[in-house]
């Protein structure tokens, strides 16, 4: 019998998704990533050793798998060959659907001048949004174009050449040519239509687990405008971006914190930018697996995740960094928030009012321990309307367990 899952982030990405793919993925033949690049950055601990995926899905570690980069990815193919190195010594296999659009050089060079300008939204630098705004002005190059060079060399030439024009770009058309062609050597095998294989692959009783990249709350447009990234993070996302039919879709994962964190601007209710912050911040690890940068720090906030299961469509939740609370003399979680004198429960569809609201909190005693925490977690289901099924208390594949 086939089974097709989605797993998505339900806050504003680092949730713990890479972790979560890889301890599921003993049950599942194929991973498929929908959206996104190589702005994710994935962690997976297993036995001692940290492996970090961007653009490659993180359920291929176990072996026998495939790994499937859909449509609605936008793909730097540099950074994945270095990727797939982590790779060596595993057995797998990968498609890249010939849809998904090309990260070029220039993109990433100028994310990082908008970046520097002052003017960004504290973006990765991965090229991620210059990838998507030439794909949706339709001056973008797909990964298809790498398998006929005359194909190539005329996609490349007309998007040089807006590029050129518009924006900036760092190296000469030829040069840029030469990189492009020597990528569709390494890479080139690999490319195919993963619509199809999806689709057959359905057919003949396949387990597929489709991972998203970043959270809920990062969505372009159900996310904190314009602190979002560029695609849809959400599991509608999943469909859109694999060419999937929702009818085939058996159930969708929600992976939250047991607190929240956020990189980069934008608002962020319970942000926690005093001692107890610091110390979450160093418990957690939270530093970007991407970039290093600190993460900012904060409370669970109930409001934002109840508007993440409803357009997720969240069937049960994971829990993940549970220990990183423990021996905390109190834990706080947001259950509603005050703008102007008035209580809202909603999460608010403008930045420019999330940026004013104060969160109202149910505070908790402390817990040292999962029996402790019981309080904490049954409220939570409560409060969502959704079961927690499975809660992640370390880093190691080990340290989880399914209720
Ligand atoms: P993702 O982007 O959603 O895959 O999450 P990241 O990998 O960027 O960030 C999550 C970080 O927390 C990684 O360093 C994980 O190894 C780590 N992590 C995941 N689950 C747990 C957990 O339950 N406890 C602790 N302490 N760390 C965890
Ligand atoms: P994973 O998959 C956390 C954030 C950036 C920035 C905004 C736009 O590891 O959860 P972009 O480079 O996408 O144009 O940046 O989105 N961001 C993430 N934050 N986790 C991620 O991915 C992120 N990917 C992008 O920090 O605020
Ligand atoms: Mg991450």
């Amino acid at each position: 019998m086939s089974k097709v899952s989605i797993i998505v982030g339900l806050q504003w990405g680092d949730e713990g998704k890479g972790k979560i793919a890889d301890f599921l993925s003993g049950d599942y033949d194929i991973i498929a990533r929908f959206q996104g690049g190589a702005n994710a950055g994935h962690t997976v601990k297993v036995g001692g050793k940290e492996y970090i995926f961007h653009q490659v899905p993180s359920g291929l570690l176990r072996g026998g798998k495939v790994g499937v980069l859909g449509a609605g990815m936008v793909i730097d193919i540099i950074a994945l060959v270095e990727e797939l190195r982590q790779l060596e010594g595993v057995d797998y296999d990968l498609i890249i659907d010939e849809r998904a659009h090309l990260v070029l050089p220039y993109h990433r060079v100028q994310d990082a001048r908008q970046e520097e300008s002052g003017r960004g939204v504290g973006s990765t630098r991965k090229g991620i949004s210059q990838a998507y705004r030439d794909k949706y002005a339709r001056f973008g190059i797909r990964a298809g174009s790498l398998l006929d060079e005359h194909v190539l060399k005329e996609e490349l030439r007309r998007s040089y050449e807006f590029n050129a024009r518009y924006f900036t770009v760092n190296l000469d058309f030829d040069e840029l040519y030469d990189i492009l062609l020597a990528e569709s050597r390494e890479i080139g095998n690999f490319i195919g239509d993963a619509v199809s294989y999806l689709k057959d692959a359905v057919e003949g009783g396949k387990k597929v687990l489709m991972e998203g990249a970043q959270g809920a709350l990062l969505d372009i447009d159900f996310g904190t405008y314009p602190y979002v990234t560029s695609s849809h993070t959400i599991s509608g996302g999943a469909l859109v971006g694999l060419g999937f039919p929702w009818k085939r879709v058996d159930e969708v994962i929600g992976v939250f914190k047991a607190y929240t964190t956020r990189v980069g601007k934008g608002p962020f209710p319970t942000e926690l930018v005093d001692e107890t912050g610091n110390q979450i911040r160093e418990k957690g690890g939270e530093y970007g697996a991407t970039t290093g940068r600190p993460r900012r720090v904060g409370w669970l906030d109930l409001v934002a995740l109840r508007y993440s299961v409803w357009i997720n469509g969240v069937d049960y939740l994971v829990m993940t960094k549970l220990d990183v609370l423990f021996g905390f003399p109190e834990i706080k979680v947001a259950v509603g928030y005050r703008l102007h004198g008035m209580e809202i429960d909603w999460f608010p569809a403008s930045s420019h009012r999330l940026a004013h609201v104060e969160p109202v909190y149910r505070t908790f005693s402390g817990f040292d321990d999962l029996d402790g925490a019981r309080e904490f977690i049954s409220f939570i289901e409560e409060h969502l309307g959704v079961p927690v099924k499975i809660i992640s208390y370390g880093m190691d594949r080990d340290k989880t367990i399914v209720l």
